[in-house]
């Protein structure tokens, strides 16, 4: 019921194909027309209700170049004589599924060239030979497919026979439902080169269990035959024997038919012209890996076969030196839908010489379980024999076989003599290996050898290649490579070595992160051959380091842009590159590489459904962008002068304010400057608990030197006079140390600095400085006492006095000297009485 239901539904697809690009025609212009080239055309009625007298009429009267008529479907029933008339013409005729249970004697009588016909899945009585009535049908058929005809009988056995088709002289393709007979004598004097009995279509069946060398002995002149979808179980070694002319063999979905029989079939192949073997499906779905054994396909040896369809049949291991085997002429091997795993034949590939395509993906894939149901009972021939007594697996034949192609080896039974470099065949082009759940987490350096193969095309999408950092190959002469879907987050710089690569296919990765890395602009450094690139879906938001680099390295931008143009210059308009299905930031940041897009947008696949999303996270379809982006450069200037300008204000209001701090506190911070350095790296007196003890002197006295003279022959002998240790930069400042440090270590170590002001003083610079750090010194250590004690030696105009001067002895108290003599006294009274303090 399922496998009807799924045949119903892959007809409605193909007539949903079918009609994808006619015209309407035909009567109320239900069918579906098509020109085939000047002279005819085709017109398709399946399924439209449609009678075949209207078909025909409409044919005469409108389109009378139709030769090709597909009636399909359409409940015909019984066809009349009258009702093909208008068909005359007609070379190809579909009446497939139309109820036909009796062909009347003169129906096809008006076609002057019918040529072929299809009557499958009708109800016609061909194996009844008293009822099958083949003299209606035209001489001129050179095709029949009569196959789904057989389903009215519930009993097929035995006394049914291939229908009696001899009056079809010029027949040559035909297909029947396969029944357990053998073709009859009337047979080997017709020509057919085509036959099938293998079950096809809705209600084709076949029941053919075993082929004896009598089953199709009869079919002297077969090139194509169909054995597929029978229920074969077992093939005698005679089977095809006499079949000298067959070429192609389809033996597929057999699902009891195991590897086993293969010895009579590669056996029986050795007399026969074949080219093409299709042993396909010849396991159920689900069981044990299978083996194939070196007597499997030792006849092939000697046979002409040069495509081999192993796909489906659960391999796992080919015995060892069984590759050795295989046919001379061997260019074609499709084994996909295998379950390989490691065996010592991995290391016999380049054994398979001749070898040119390799078809082998979807290894490893989980099978839906309802086939677990749909098929027979599994058979398990693993516990076959090895041996056999086909003259071509022995020992001496085998190594013989083994040096005469080079990097073959021959592997002696019982010793394992590993050569772990393995060695691909030397002229396989291409290799299919993709849907194989094949992973590898670091992918690194792999050395494909011979280093001169010939590999054209890999294909290896769908597997998982989480990061691919190293170098693969050489493949020197590699023009496609196709890593779609393979989860692949990173490309080493080095993995892309190829001189002649022009089709790379990298969509649906994660790479978009890796290539705008810097490391990825060496990556195409060495590919100018490459015409299509196609990145597409692969979370690409921003700048391809390989096609401009905004950042950093103007050098390399201005080489990878050019590398690029370069290419698309050089291959005209050949270079495409596809990046659909990626978001890409549309912003300025971004706005080299949107401008590199815009400018080879020609080179883009589907640049139209390409998509851009903003700042703001708005999607901007490929238009949306196009009209945008004239602005962006416009934009982004101002935006950028914006930024600038602002940040240029921004710093200049900052700094002016961080200046007017650090100026207003700029005494604040030298003190706290000189203090923490004296604290860390100067020496420091040890606090006492006798105040008395903590100053070396009495009073530092700050003066300049142009009043150095008063200070010396009046100040210093007054003060000194009177017991008091003085401190002067002249006479006790250490030499080595910084003025600086001497200064607030004087100011330190002292009880009190006398500051004589004059006007030398207030130009001084050093003076100003102690001037200053003594009043940090009161205002931040000594605030009750105080340390500063300011003498005016002479009127300084306020207007000529620093800010903090002024500021000082507006608020605290200073001393006059003046020179007359009351004054002289009270001058040095306060003079003493402040130092004492
Ligand atoms: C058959 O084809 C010939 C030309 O080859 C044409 O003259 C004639 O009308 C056609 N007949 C019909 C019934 O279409
Ligand atoms: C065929 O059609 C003609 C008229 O078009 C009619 O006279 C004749 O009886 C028909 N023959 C059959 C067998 O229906
Ligand atoms: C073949 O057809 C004849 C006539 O209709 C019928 O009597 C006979 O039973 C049929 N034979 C089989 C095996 O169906
Ligand atoms: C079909 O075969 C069964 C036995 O296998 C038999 O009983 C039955 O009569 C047969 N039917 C016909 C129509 O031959
Ligand atoms: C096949 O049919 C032809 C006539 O079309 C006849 O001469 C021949 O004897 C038949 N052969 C058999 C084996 O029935
Ligand atoms: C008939 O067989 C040949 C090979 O011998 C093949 O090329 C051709 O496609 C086949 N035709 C049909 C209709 O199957
Ligand atoms: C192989 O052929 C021999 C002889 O014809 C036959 O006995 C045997 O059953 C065949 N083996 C298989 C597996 O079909
Ligand atoms: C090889 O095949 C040929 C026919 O192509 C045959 O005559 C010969 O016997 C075969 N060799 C062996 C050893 O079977
Ligand atoms: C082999 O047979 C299978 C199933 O009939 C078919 O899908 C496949 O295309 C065939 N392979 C070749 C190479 O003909
Ligand atoms: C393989 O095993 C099956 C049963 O599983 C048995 O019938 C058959 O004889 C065995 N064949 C060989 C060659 O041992
Ligand atoms: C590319 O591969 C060849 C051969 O292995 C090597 O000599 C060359 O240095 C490689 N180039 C780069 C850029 O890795
Ligand atoms: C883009 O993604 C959608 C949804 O994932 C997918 O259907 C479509 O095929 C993708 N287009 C391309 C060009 O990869």
């Amino acid at each position: 019921m399922i496998v009807l239901v799924l045949r119903l539904f892959l007809l409605c697809v193909c007539v949903i194909v079918h009609y994808a690009n006619g015209f309407k025609c035909g009567p109320d212009n239900k069918c579906e027309c098509k020109q085939i080239n000047k002279m005819s055309s085709e017109m398709n009625c399946e399924a439209t209700h449609v009678k075949l007298k209207d078909m025909c009429d409409s044919i005469s009267q409108k389109h009378n170049d139709i030769t090709i008529l597909n009636a399909g479907r359409n409940n015909i029933g019984i066809p009349k004589a009258n009702d093909t008339t208008g068909c005359r013409n007609v070379s190809s005729l579909n009446l497939k599924y139309n109820q036909i249970s009796h062909l009347e004697k003169d129906v096809f009588s008006p076609f002057a060239n019918l040529v072929r016909l299809d009557l499958s899945d009708n109800l016609l009585p061909l194996l009844n030979t008293s009822l099958a009535d083949f003299s209606a049908l035209p001489k001129s058929l050179t095709a029949l497919r009569l196959t789904g005809n057989f389903r009215t009988y519930e009993n097929w056995s035995f006394d049914f026979n291939y229908p009696n088709l001899t009056c079809l002289q010029n027949l040559k393709i035909v297909y029947f439902d396969g029944i357990q007979k053998d073709f009859g004598e009337e047979y080997k004097h017709m020509d057919l080169w085509n036959v099938s009995v293998g079950s096809k279509g809705l209600f084709g069946s076949c029941r053919l269990k075993e082929i004896f060398g009598s089953t199709f002995r009869m079919l002297q002149s077969v090139r194509f035959l169909d054995v597929s979808s029978c229920l074969l179980e077992v093939i005698h070694k005679d089977a095809f024997q006499h079949l000298s002319q067959l070429e192609i063999l389809d033996l597929s979905i057999n699902r009891r038919l195991g590897f086993s029989p293969l010895i009579n079939i590669s056996y029986s192949l050795q007399f026969t012209n074949i080219k093409v073997l299709n042993y396909s499906h010849v396991y159920t779905t689900f069981g044990l890996g299978t083996i194939l054994l070196k007597r499997d396909i030792c006849y092939f040896r000697n046979t002409s076969l040069r495509e081999l369809a192993l796909d489906g049949n659960r391999m796992q291991i080919i015995e060892a030196n069984a590759l050795l085997l295989t046919p001379k002429q061997l260019e074609v091997i499709h084994i996909h839908e295998n379950k390989f795993s490691f065996g010592l034949f991995l290391l016999q590939l380049a054994c398979l010489n001749n070898i040119v395509y390799v078809y082998a993906s979807h290894q490893n894939i989980v099978h839906p379980p309802i086939n677990f149901f749909a098929e027979p009972l599994p058979k398990n021939d693993n516990n076959r024999s090895r041996e056999s007594d086909c003259p071509f697996m022995t020992e001496s034949n085998l190594q013989l076989i083994a040096k005469s192609i080079p990097g073959c080896s021959y592997f002696t039974p019982g010793k394992r003599k590993l050569i772990l470099k393995a060695r691909i065949p030397k002229k396989v082009k291409t290799v299919s290996f993709a849907d194989s759940n094949i992973a590898y987490t670091d992918l690194s350096e792999i050395k494909i050898r011979p280093k001169d193969n010939s590999i054209e095309e890999l294909d290896f999408s769908n597997n998982n290649f989480h990061y691919l950092s190293g170098f693969i190959g050489p493949f020197p002469n590699l023009k496609k490579l196709s890593l779609s879907r393979c989860y692949c987050s990173y490309l080493g710089p080095k993995f892309l070595n190829s001189s002649s690569i022009e089709n790379l296919q990298l969509d649906r990765n994660y790479l978009g992160k890796s290539l705008s890395h810097d490391i990825a602009k060496t990556m195409f450094e060495n590919v100018d051959t490459l015409k299509i690139l196609n990145l597409s879906t692969n979370r690409i938001t921003t700048t391809l380091a390989f096609t401009t680099s905004t950042q950093f390295d103007t050098y390399t931008k201005r080489k990878y842009s050019k590398s690029l143009t370069e290419n698309s210059r050089r291959l005209k308009t050949d270079f495409s590159v596809d990046l659909r299905n990626n978001t890409i930031e549309y912003s300025c940041d971004n706005k080299n590489f949107l401008t590199w897009l815009v400018e080879h947008k020609k080179h883009f696949i589907g640049f139209d459904e390409m998509t851009f999303v903003n700042r703001n996270g708005k999607h901007l379809n490929a238009k949306e962008f196009l009209n945008q982006v004239n602005h962006l450069n416009s934009d982004c200037i101002s935006h950028t002068l914006e930024i600038a300008l602002s940040s240029t204000s921004a710093a200049i209001a900052l700094t002016i304010v961080l200046i007017a701090v650090l100026y207003k506190n700029r005494w604040k911070i030298r003190y706290w400057y000189y203090m923490t350095r004296r604290k860390h790296f100067g020496y420091q007196r040890l606090n006492n608990e006798n105040e008395e003890d903590q100053y070396m002197y009495d009073a530092f006295i700050s003066y300049a030197d142009e009043d150095g003279e008063f200070i010396r022959e009046d100040i210093m002998p007054k003060l000194e006079e009177n017991g008091m240790k003085l401190c002067v930069h002249q006479r006790d400042f250490l030499p080595g140390i910084p003025i600086a440090d001497n200064i607030v270590d004087a100011i330190q170590n002292s009880r009190k600095t006398l500051v004589v002001i004059s006007r030398p003083f207030i130009k001084g610079k050093w003076c100003m400085y102690e001037f200053n750090m003594a009043r940090m010194e009161t205002m931040n250590k000594r605030p009750e006492a105080g340390c500063l004690v300011v003498v005016l030696l002479e009127v300084v105009p306020a207007r000529d006095m620093p800010l903090e001067l002024l500021e000082w002895i507006k608020v605290h108290s200073y001393i006059e000297y003046t020179n007359d003599v009351e004054g002289g006294l009270l001058f040095w009274d306060k003079l003493m009485a402040a130092v004492r303090n």
